[in-house]
């Protein structure tokens, strides 16, 4: 397919396009085998429009390809960079769109941006260069397939215990959205990693639907590892094990012990955020067996030459 034309949607065209985002972001986290992202969808499109409008940071094109299909490119300015939040084109019109985005996105007056490319997605696929960072994997297992842990039980963590633990975690947590690229800088990292912390365990230890354990071999403590209990889903925010104890095959026991957790909590489905600098992590999960839903990537662009 040869070019698309590109124009901006105007406000009568908002409820048809909420309705196709909102069908087509479903349909692809549900072919890549995601679970639980209606929370995630929904909250997206009511950030996208505001007040009956859409939001001043977010741009929405009507695209109509040569063979005049449709479709709709969704896009949200931030700050350092531009997030592709949806491409609900064909199939076919996956070259010409990803073509011509960086213009768009330069358009927008940035330089970089970010995409996710889903598991089974030929249209995000499309985007991918080599040279893209990879910022994020989202990786997830099917609890029932996994075996019980051998020599390793979980306990809950004492308050002491905790202190240190909240400490390291915001401070480390900095450090990996730094390395990953997804802060701009290390005050943005360290407010980023401090509100979240303070917004997942508003009640530390005591917080609802959160476990944090110590992973336990005998008397030994060898790591730890934080599990959310979500509608649809667990979902594992840490997991580590002490430098001292690491290659012994641990995590792989910690991750099983965890979805036996999650399997008594009535959730099939364990999931996971893992950096793209991760690469041993990355390594950890693949060899249990976690599915890659779907990952992020960022692009930063040329420069465009100065017009005269
Ligand atoms: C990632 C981490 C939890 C792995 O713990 P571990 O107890 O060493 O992992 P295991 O011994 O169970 O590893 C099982 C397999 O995973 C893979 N793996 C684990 N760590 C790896 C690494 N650093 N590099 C490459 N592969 C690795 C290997 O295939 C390994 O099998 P092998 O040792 O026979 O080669 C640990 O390195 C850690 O705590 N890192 C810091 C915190 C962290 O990054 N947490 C993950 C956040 S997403």
């Amino acid at each position: 397919m040869s070019d698309a034309q590109w124009r901006p949607i105007d406000a009568a065209e908002l409820p048809q396009w909420r309705q196709a985002a909102g069908e087509h972001l479903r349909e692809v986290r549900r072919a890549a085998g995601e679970v639980g992202y209606d929370r995630a969808v929904d909250g997206a499109l009511a950030r996208a429009i505001t007040d009956g409008a859409l939001a001043l940071d977010h741009a929405v094109w009507r695209v109509t390809t040569a063979d005049a299909a449709a479709g709709w490119v969704w896009l949200v300015r931030r700050p350092d960079a531009v997030v592709v939040a949806d491409l609900a084109v064909p199939d076919a019109a996956a070259d010409a769109v990803a073509g011509k985005l960086p213009d768009v996105i330069r358009d927008l007056d940035r330089n970089a941006f970010t995409f996710s490319v889903f598991r089974h997605d030929p249209v995000t696929a499309a985007l991918r260069r080599a040279d893209d960072r990879l910022i994020a994997s989202h990786m997830q297992i099917d609890v029932d397939a996994v075996p019980p842990a051998e020599g390793l039980t979980l306990r809950p963590m004492t308050p002491a215990r905790y202190a240190d633990f909240a400490r390291f975690a915001v401070d480390h947590y900095a450090s990996e959205l730094l390395a990953a690229g997804a802060a701009p800088n290390l005050a943005a990292a360290e407010r980023a990693a401090r509100e979240s912390f303070a917004r997942l365990l508003p009640d530390g230890l005591q917080t609802p639907g959160h476990w944090i354990w110590a992973a336990c071999a005998g008397d030994a403590e060898v790591g730890m590892l934080w599990v959310g209990v979500q509608p649809e889903r667990a979902f594992i925010f840490n997991i580590e094990v002490a430098p001292a104890h690491r290659r012994k095959g641990y995590a792989t026991q910690i991750l099983r012990a965890g979805a036996e957790q999650a399997r008594i909590a009535g959730r099939g489905t364990l999931a996971l955020n893992v950096w793209g600098h991760n690469t041993g992590a990355k390594q950890l999960y693949d060899a249990v067996g976690y599915l890659t839903t779907d990952q992020v990537f960022r692009r930063e662009l040329p420069r465009r030459p100065r017009r005269t």
